[in-house]
């Protein structure tokens, strides 16, 4: 069955981000000139989705309003002759399908997740966490996960691997056996483990596609790890009653909720942009003399 729909979980207070995310919500901070969320909403489209949900709160409006029509900005530049820059901000009103809900109160990414039951429906739907940007040339992360999905007809969760010091930072898979061609049966997973007693070295970043059967779980899922009700303690429920799978989705993933992920991200988004690599590249070498 092909994915039409994904989920954008957005409602996040974004604390390590603070202050810049006391009124703005972490999703638009721009990666240059583009709002993170932006990029996640491109990549979904990419893969062909057609309905995105995106999972908010009540101080994210600005997210609303991006992704909606701006009449007097557009009447500006046409007044100015901009037309690039009218032709870009049009694109974005119609790039997709794009429908808001509000998660009424931050209890977790598993209760956010709960919130988009009723857009669901009985359908398999993507997840795409709004502050994970994956980059990839050709093969957006999520399309190589909605291709699993049609092949194995089963919940999935892309995962890479990541350094052991940093496996307390990630929900961790327990795999049955070792991935095979990128693909393997999950057993469990473990949000944040203590790296030492981490079940693999594979963490879920950002990118799953799930079976409706998930909001069952959820519906009962009781607050786990930071007291918050955790889409990995729902995922590890699942595997009781259907197959699970990992999939070792390529792409390079920014965490961009963090400092050095955004950091970075900006850093790379600029290297490969045809605007603004020679200057940067110049920008860096000035200083690292420094
Ligand atoms: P994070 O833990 O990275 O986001 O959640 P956060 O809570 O906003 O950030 P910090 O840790 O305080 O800096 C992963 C994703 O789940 C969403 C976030 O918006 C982010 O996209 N989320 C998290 C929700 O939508 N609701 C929640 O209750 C929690």
């Amino acid at each position: 069955m092909k994915i039409r729909k994904a989920v954008i979980p957005a409602a996040g207070y974004g604390t390590r981000f603070l202050p810049a995310t006391k009124s703005q919500p972490k999703e638009m901070l721009p990666i240059i000139d583009k709002p993170t969320i932006q990029y996640i909403v491109e990549e979904a489209v990419a893969a062909g989705i057609e309905e995105i949900l995106i999972i908010t709160n009540s101080q994210k409006t600005s997210i609303e309003n991006h992704f909606d029509r701006s009449w007097e900005l557009e009447y500006f530049l046409v007044r100015k002759g901009k037309t690039q820059e009218l032709e870009q901000i049009q694109h974005i009103s119609e790039i997709a399908n794009i429908h808001t809900v509000r998660q009424k109160e931050q209890k977790g990414l598993g209760h956010a997740i709960y919130c988009a039951k009723a857009f669901v429906g009985n359908e398999p739907f993507a997840v795409l966490l709004g502050d994970d940007v994956v980059d990839h040339d050709t093969y957006p992360a999520i399309k190589q996960l909605c291709d699993q999905y049609e092949a194995l007809e089963s919940s999935i969760v892309g995962v890479q691997e990541v350094p052991y010091e940093d496996l307390n930072k990630y929900g961790i898979v327990e795999l049955e056996k070792p991935l095979k061609d990128h693909v393997g049966k999950l057993v469990g997973m473990v949000e944040k483990p203590d790296s030492s007693v981490a079940p693999s070295h594979f963490a879920v970043l950002g990118r799953y596609v799930l079976t409706p059967r998930i909001f069952d779980l959820l519906e009962h899922q009781a607050a786990g790890h930071g007291g918050e009700i955790q889409l990995t303690d729902a995922i590890c429920g699942l595997v009781k009653y259907e197959g699970v799978y990992a999939y070792e989705f390529s792409g390079k993933r920014y965490d961009v909720g963090s400092k050095i992920g955004y950091l970075e991200a900006i850093l790379d988004f600029a290297l490969k942009r045809d605007d603004l690599k020679e200057e940067v590249k110049v920008l860096l070498k000035n200083k690292t003399k420094e």
